[in-house]
């Protein structure tokens, strides 16, 4: 039998602390597949487009020779049933996230034959979210120990463009 498990998230963009969760998944599943939410409640506040956001995927896994990158619509546990898959991985940075997580994990095995696994985020990522990392870079932090090289340069282009439609817009 193939164990295949999901990471799902909406990695906008993937961070360092993305890597490490999937990276240790990817040594307890067969198979691994990264599943980027494309529901559009949040769409507006996106940074990425799904597309970009599942190229930056692409690139960052490929040395994960298990693991794939796919973008799902509707409930994470239809996506699961569609493909097969019986266990969710998320990441638990801290004990804040716990209460949320778990309400989701209950909710999905109410919903489908799903497990949820937490892994506990290294030390060094605990703090780490695509939300602080994105806020952090748009006020000129350094997030290069937060992202791989890529996406940073991406991210740095992309805030540039924002930056620089917010002035033309003022004008
Ligand atoms: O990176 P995020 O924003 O924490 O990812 C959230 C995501 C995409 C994993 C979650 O919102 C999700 O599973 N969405 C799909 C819709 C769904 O199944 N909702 C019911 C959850 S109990």
């Amino acid at each position: 039998m193939v164990r295949k498990a999901v990471c799902p998230g909406s990695f906008d963009p993937v961070t360092n602390g993305h890597i490490d969760i999937v990276s240790r998944a990817s040594q307890l599943f067969d198979e691994v597949v990264v599943a980027v939410g494309l529901n559009q409640s949040k769409a507006r506040a996106r940074l990425f487009t799904p597309e970009e956001r599942m190229e930056m995927l692409e690139k960052v896994c490929a040395p994960y020779a298990n693991v794939t990158i796919a973008g799902f619509e509707g409930l994470l546990t239809s996506f699961c049933e569609q493909n097969g898959i019986r266990a969710i991985v998320k990441g638990l940075r801290a004990v804040s996230d716990f209460d949320y997580e778990l309400q989701m994990a209950q909710m999905n095995s109410s919903l489908a034959e799903v497990e949820t696994v937490f892994i506990p985020t290294s030390p060094e990522n605990s703090f780490l979210a695509s939300s602080l990392v994105k806020e952090v870079a748009a006020f000129g932090g350094d997030v290069s120990g937060l992202v791989p090289p890529d996406v940073l340069t991406r991210l740095m282009q992309r805030l540039a463009e924002r930056a620089a439609e917010g002035e033309e817009r003022r004008s």
